[in-house]
């Protein structure tokens, strides 16, 4: 979508893997989707540096509604949950990002195109100019547009049709649509380019659990690519293969590692879905990468893919710049045994073999060595673990 938004992949967190829709606060005042969950996350962006990296979205899921419209049809946030109402929480973002000098910390929401969103609050079916208004007004800088209790035959009149509304605001909002999702899961192949023109990013496959098998069933789905959907991303839309569940329950060091990796060759949107007040240093440090961020933030916008596959090991790359330039990923995804040797070469990467690179290590920046073609570098890939690297072209 060109709406001067998206240049490069959004980057910011976003409650539903990690909080899901826990609405009783008295129970779990501490998880429950409120006004309070989300205040404290965007203070621990600012304090904990991820905001300086370029975590800049806050991102509202599923249940922050009351189960009505109001008497004019408009959409309200739970009372209890959200004393203050969404505008507070906007401007609660701006405060902090002018109180630290930084740049901005933004704030999204989550509505769904259908009759109702996936946990039955109410959907923008019919409603989809007074929402987008509402979400205008209230200062939303980002829109995740759900499909649940819908038709997918409606989807491409329909979500073209909240870009429509949305643009009317004036005000620039990030849409995130999950119009191909539903798509695939029926098993049909979406338009891939007309869903890159009228969003700025799309949900292309089922949702991402805390697990490594989980994980591993979206990298595939990445890699299988069908219907050459890596072929529509660039700056203003890009694919995306859900939240980053890094620092959770669910995956090893090295799998953190993995979902990094790639999210970073897929040139992925970075939602972070997990509890930024208790997480491992070990996993923060991932998230907090400079080296592995500045490849997903790569201004080309390309979308790597992967290039080989056998058996459990892959090799994926990106072209980035400078022109000529790729980030790779050696791919392990045994998880059993020792680490395999893979060789780094100008033909395995399929990299012009005239040219002259320097190579390095994608997450510590350290230098492997100047490949050209005829001379090659061996590296060991853990099990369910990868090897980032960056070949850059220097001749
Ligand atoms: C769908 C989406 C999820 C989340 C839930 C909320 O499953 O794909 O990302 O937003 O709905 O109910």
């Amino acid at each position: 979508l060109d709406n001067g938004l998206a240049q490069t992949p959004p980057m910011g967190w976003m409650s539903w893997e990690r909080f899901r829709c826990v609405t009783d606060c008295k129970d779990d005042p501490a998880n429950c989707i409120s006004e309070n969950l989300y205040m404290t996350m965007a203070d621990k962006m600012v304090s904990d540096g991820y905001l300086d990296a370029g975590y800049e979205y806050v991102n509202i899921d599923d249940c922050w509604m009351t189960k009505t419209r109001d008497e004019n049809g408009r959409l309200q946030a739970d009372r209890e949950r959200f004393p203050s109402g969404i505008k507070a929480l906007a401007d609660y973002a701006s405060i902090l990002s002018i109180l630290v000098h930084s740049k901005g910390l933004k704030l999204g929401i989550y509505e769904d195109f259908g009759t109702g969103t996936c946990e039955d609050y109410p959907g923008s079916k019919f409603y989809m100019d007074i929402d987008a208004d509402t979400f205008a007004g209230w200062g939303v800088d980002m829109l995740k547009f759900d499909g649940c209790n819908s038709g997918i035959s409606d989807m491409p009149v329909g979500y073209p049709l909240m870009e429509m509304w949305l643009n009317k605001t004036g005000r620039p909002i990030l849409y995130s649509c999950s119009w191909p999702a539903y798509f695939v899961v029926e098993g049909k192949i979406p338009e891939y380019e007309k869903i890159a023109e009228s969003c700025n990013i799309w949900r292309n496959y089922y949702d991402i659990q805390d697990s490594w098998a989980s994980l591993k069933t979206i990298i595939e789905f990445y890699g299988d690519d069908v219907g050459n959907f890596s072929k529509v991303a660039g700056p203003g839309n890009f694919n995306d293969p859900d939240m980053l569940i890094i620092g959770n329950y669910g995956l090893s060091y090295e799998q953190q590692r993995v979902q990094m990796a790639l999210w970073a060759i897929m040139a992925s949107p970075l939602l972070m879905s997990n509890d930024l007040r208790d997480i491992a240093d070990a996993s923060r440090e991932i998230l907090l990468n400079k080296n592995v961020i500045a490849i997903n933030q790569d201004r080309l916008g390309i979308q790597g893919s992967r290039i080989f596959k056998m058996n459990d090991f892959e090799i994926w790359t990106r072209p980035i710049e400078p022109t000529g330039s790729v980030a790779f990923s050696f791919l392990n995804l045994a998880d059993s045994g020792t680490p395999v040797k893979a060789n780094i070469s100008t033909s395995g990467l399929e990299l012009d073999m005239h040219a002259v690179y320097n190579v390095t290590e994608g997450f510590s920046g350290s230098v492997v060595g100047t490949l050209t073609n005829g001379t090659f570098f061996t590296v060991g890939v853990n099990p369910s673990g990868v090897f980032l690297g960056k070949a850059t072209k220097i001749a």
